[in-house]
C-alpha cells in the first residue's frame, strides 16, 4: 500500500530510510498546521550514486499504516508522538530510533498498551544542505520490544524495515544494545562538542584524558545498578577510543548541533546517566558536569 510506512521526522535518518524503502512505500508525517506537501531531495547512497527521491505527505495517503517510524531528535520525540498518536490505530507499532536513553522508556510508560519498539542503528546519515541527504556510513539496525504488545509485532516491523535492503535484526536484549551505544555516545559526544574537535582528535586531548576514566567508572556503576552486563570501565574506554579512531574525521552529532546552534541530545545521553543515577541513589558527578557544560555551551551559541 502506498505510504504504508509512516515516518515521523523528515531529517537525516528519516530521509535515509525513505531513500531505501521501495518507491512509494514511505510517507512523512509532517508537523500539524503545515500545508500538506511531498518532500523532494537528492539521495547519495554508499557508492556515491545520486538519485532523486520524492516522499508523500502522510495526509495525502489513505489506508492504515503498517508501522510508524519515529526519527525525531530525542528531545522532540514525546511531543511529536503525542501529537500524532491519536490518528494512529492502536495496533500499529511505533518504532523509536533515537540515540541515547530515556525517551524510549518515557513513551513505553505513557502508552503501555501500544506496541512500542526501540531501534538501535549504526547507520550514519547527514544532510549537508536541505536538498541533499548522504548515507555516510554503512551500519546495521536492531529492533526490540519496549511494551508487552510489541513482541507480537516485531516480525512485522522487521519485514517492513528489511524491504529497504538494509540489514535489520530482531534484538531480544534491546536495552543492553541501547546501553552499548550509549557508552560510546557518552564518551565521544560531549567531549567533541566541548573541545570542538573531530572524533579522532579526542584520545590525545588533556581534558578528555582527565575525565574519561571516572566517566567510564560512573557508566559501569549505573549499568550494574540497572542489572545490565557492563563490559567494565577499562573495556568501555577501549571501545570509545576504538570508535573515535575508526571515525577519526567525523564530527559527532553533538558537535554539529552546537556548531549549527541547534539543541543537543545531551539530556538523553550524559544527562540521562546523571539523573537516572540520582534516582538510584548514585552520585555521578562527571556525567553531571559534562551535561551542564554542554547545556551552557548550547545556551551561549
Ligand atoms: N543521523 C544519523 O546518522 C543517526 C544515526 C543513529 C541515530 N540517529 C538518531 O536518530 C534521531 C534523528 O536524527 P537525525 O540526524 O535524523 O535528526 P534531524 O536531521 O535533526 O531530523 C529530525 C527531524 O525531525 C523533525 N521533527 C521534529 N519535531 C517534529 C514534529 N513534531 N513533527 C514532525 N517532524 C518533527 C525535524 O524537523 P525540523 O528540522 O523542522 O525541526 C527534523 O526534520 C536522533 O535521535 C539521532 O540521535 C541519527
Amino acid at each position: 500500500m502506498p505510504g504504508a510506512v509512516r515516518i515521523l521526522g523528515a531529517g537525516a535518518m528519516g530521509r535515509l530510510w525513505a531513500g531505501y524503502l521501495p518507491a512509494g512505500a514511505a510517507a512523512f508525517v509532517q508537523r500539524p498546521h503545515t500545508v500538506p506537501h511531498p518532500i523532494d531531495y537528492q539521495f547519495c547512497d554508499l557508492n556515491g550514486h545520486h538519485r532523486r527521491v520524492t516522499v508523500a505527505d502522510a495526509r495525502d495517503v489513505t489506508g492504515t499504516p503498517e508501522v510508524l517510524l519515529v526519527m525525531t531528535k530525542a528531545q522532540d520525540t514525546q511531543a511529536a508522538v503525542a501529537a500524532h498518536l491519536p490518528d494512529l490505530p492502536p495496533e500499529v507499532p511505533v518504532v523509536l530510533f533515537q540515540n541515547g536513553m530515556g525517551c524510549q522508556q518515557a513513551i513505553a510508560r505513557r502508552w503501555p498498551e501500544r506496541p512500542v519498539c526501540a531501534a538501535s542503528t549504526t547507520e550514519g546519515a547527514h544532510r549537508p544542505d536541505d536538498q541533499l541527504t548522504v548515507h555516510a556510513g554503512a551500519g546495521h539496525t536492531w529492533v526490540g520490544a519496549m511494551t508487552p504488545t510489541a513482541h507480537q509485532q516485531l516480525s512485522r516491523v522487521i519485514r517492513v524495515l528489511a524491504a529497504s535492503t538494509r540489514p535489520v535484526d530482531c534484538e531480544p536484549q534491546i536495552l543492553q544494545r541501547l546501553w552499548n551505544k550509549l557508552i560510546i555516545n557518552a564518551g565521544i559526544n560531549p567531549f567533541t562538542a566541548l573541545l570542538d574537535c573531530p572524533n579522532g582528535a579526542l584520545p590525545e586531548q588533556d581534558y578528555y584524558r582527565r575525565h574519561i576514566d571516572p566517566l567510564c567508572l560512573e557508566l559501569h556503576w549505573l549499568m550494574e545498578a540497572e542489572g545490565l552486563a557492563s563490559p567494565g570501565p577499562q573495556q568501555m574506554r577501549a571501545q570509545i577510543e576504538t570508535i573515535a579512531r575508526a571515525t577519526a574525521n567525523n564530527s559527532s552529532s553533538m558537535r554539529s548541533d552546537v556548531a549549527r546552534k541547534r539543541p543537543t541530545e545531551i539530556d538523553y545521553i550524559n544527562g540521562y546517566v546523571w539523573r537516572r543515577g540520582e534516582e538510584l541513589g548514585l552520585s555521578l558527578p562527571v556525567n553531571r558536569m559534562l551535561t551542564e557544560q554542554v547545556t551552557a555551551l548550547s545556551a551561549t551559541c
